[in-house]
């Protein structure tokens, strides 16, 4: 058995008068007139096809006419044009056998609409409905159009490593990886003697491939990675996974202009790509999600980023006059009203943020010339907030090694990642794009649990 005839594909080519076969889930069935009705599904597009059973089928009264939402089918028949409204060709079946029946007392996927919340209850089931079809579609089509990019400008992918000793961000909201036995921890002198653990000291999940692209920047010049990275810190909104996806490009001989430059082109390259190749899918969440879905996209598509400094932005935030329940002033980190004031009211577009406090932004950004600000940037979308977040690298090694110290950074861990300067050091810089988030923003859909399949987040695993 090999799956060759999707149902996207006999939609496209719509093959009249000539035999196909197909495999499926039965969306719904209806009779009328002493024929069976079946729509079926395959997940190859959001569409389905309307196949016709005669009650002279073999099978007709046994099986056929027992189907219900849920069951699997083969299907032998014809395609033919339809002479009904709602599609333009059907499948007139000579024969139709179950695979698989679904029980309809306990089918959870009866009603047309279900609550995305209780969805999430059955995410192993809920890939079948039309809105969680389309985001795996969606999100599989971004995925592949960010390797596209990279690889038309002949970056190269670098597989950085999953299990980590270092801490990219700083931020200490690391899983430990350990094979110690739970239940008979090793002490010396009241803490855990990690000598004695797999990798003989302490390791965790990666918070970010960073760290490791950058060795490979000043190796092969422009690379990316593109990874599951994790984060356990406790934030229960509708932007942040304890496991998320991160595309993460590093460029040897690149400052932030540029940083930003490849940013703002991926972003337009990659939802341009979408829109063009998923329109159905995109589609279904401009009528059932969001209404303003194709003219944000399009937005996005057709205005530059706009571009402002840190410090700028604190002085519209300050002037704007909205109350804010965080108060802004000059170092703070920009929460999340913040960030959507300046996407969303201020300058309804993408807003590139650059030369944040240092204080408030992790030991590898370069400092600038100023001593107080850093080359970073965040990139902030309407509906979103914070979608990229990147910066130009500290390639100093002086400056670098005196903000880790600071920062109670354990050099001896890091001594591979200061060697990039001690050799042959270049100017370099990357940014980190948040997987769901995108997904997010070219679905409208409003949680990040629902952008990918099976979420991780506090107290769910
Ligand atoms: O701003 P972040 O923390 O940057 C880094 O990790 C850098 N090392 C990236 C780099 O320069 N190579 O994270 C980057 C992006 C954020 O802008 C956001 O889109 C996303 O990752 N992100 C999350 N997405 C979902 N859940 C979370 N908990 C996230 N934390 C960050
Ligand atoms: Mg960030």
């Amino acid at each position: 058995m090999q799956n060759q005839a999707r149902i996207k594909t006999i939609l496209t080519a719509k093959p009249i008068d000539q035999d196909v076969t197909l495999n499926g889930w039965l969306k719904s069935r209806r009779e009328s007139k002493g024929l069976t009705f079946l729509d079926i599904t395959d997940g190859s597009c959001l569409n389905g096809i309307q196949v016709i059973a005669e009650s002279t089928l073999r099978n007709y009264t046994s099986e056929i006419s027992k189907l219900t939402t849920g069951c699997s089918v083969a299907i032998e028949g014809r395609l033919v044009s339809s002479p009904a409204k709602g599609q333009d060709v059907e499948v007139h079946a000579k024969k139709i056998s179950v695979l698989g029946w679904a029980d309809p007392e306990t089918y959870p996927l009866q009603k047309k609409r279900h609550s995305f919340e209780f969805l999430r209850s059955i995410a192993h089931i809920r890939g079948r409905t039309n809105s969680l079809g389309a985001v795996a579609r969606i999100r599989s089509r971004l995925s592949w159009a960010l390797h596209h990019f990279f690889a038309k400008r002949g970056f190269f992918q670098i597989h950085t490593p999953v299990i980590t000793t270092s801490d990219c961000e700083g931020a200490g909201d690391m899983f430990t990886v350990t094979s110690l036995d739970l239940g008979q921890i090793p002490f010396d002198k009241n803490k855990v003697d990690f000598s004695k653990d797999f990798f003989g000291r302490p390791a965790s999940l990666t918070v970010s491939g960073q760290l490791e692209a950058e060795a490979y920047a000043l190796a092969l010049g422009n690379v990316y990675t593109f990874g599951p990275t994790f984060r356990a810190e406790n934030s229960h909104t509708s932007r942040h996974l304890a496991e998320f996806w991160m595309i993460e490009p590093e460029m040897a001989f690149c400052d932030l202009e540029g940083d930003m430059d490849l940013a703002e082109e991926m972003l337009k390259y990659v939802v341009k790509d979408c829109v063009d190749n998923c329109p159905d899918d995109i589609d279904l969440f401009n009528r059932f999600i969001d209404k303003n879905l194709a003219a944000k996209l399009s937005s996005v598509l057709e205005n530059d980023f706009a571009r402002i400094s840190y410090t700028e932005a604190v002085d519209k935030l300050t002037q704007s006059g909205q109350k804010f329940d965080y108060p802004v002033k000059w170092g703070i980190d920009l929460q999340s009203e913040h960030e959507r004031y300046l996407a969303e009211e201020l300058y309804q577009r993408p807003v590139i943020v650059t030369d944040y406090p240092k204080t408030i932004k992790p030991f590898y950004m370069r400092l600038n010339n100023d001593g107080k600000t850093v080359a970073a940037m965040d990139i902030l979308f309407p509906g979103i907030g914070e979608i990229v977040g990147g910066s130009q690298r500290e390639e100093r090694y002086d400056i670098l090694q005196e903000r880790m110290k600071k920062a109670n950074i354990p050099l001896e861990n890091y001594e591979w990642y200061l060697d990039l300067r001690r050799y042959g050091t270049v100017p370099h810089a990357g940014f980190g794009l948040g997987f769901e988030r995108l997904v997010q923003f070219v679905t409208g859909m409003s949680n990040i649990r629902d952008v990918i399949a099976f979420p991780r987040t506090p107290g769910v695993a």
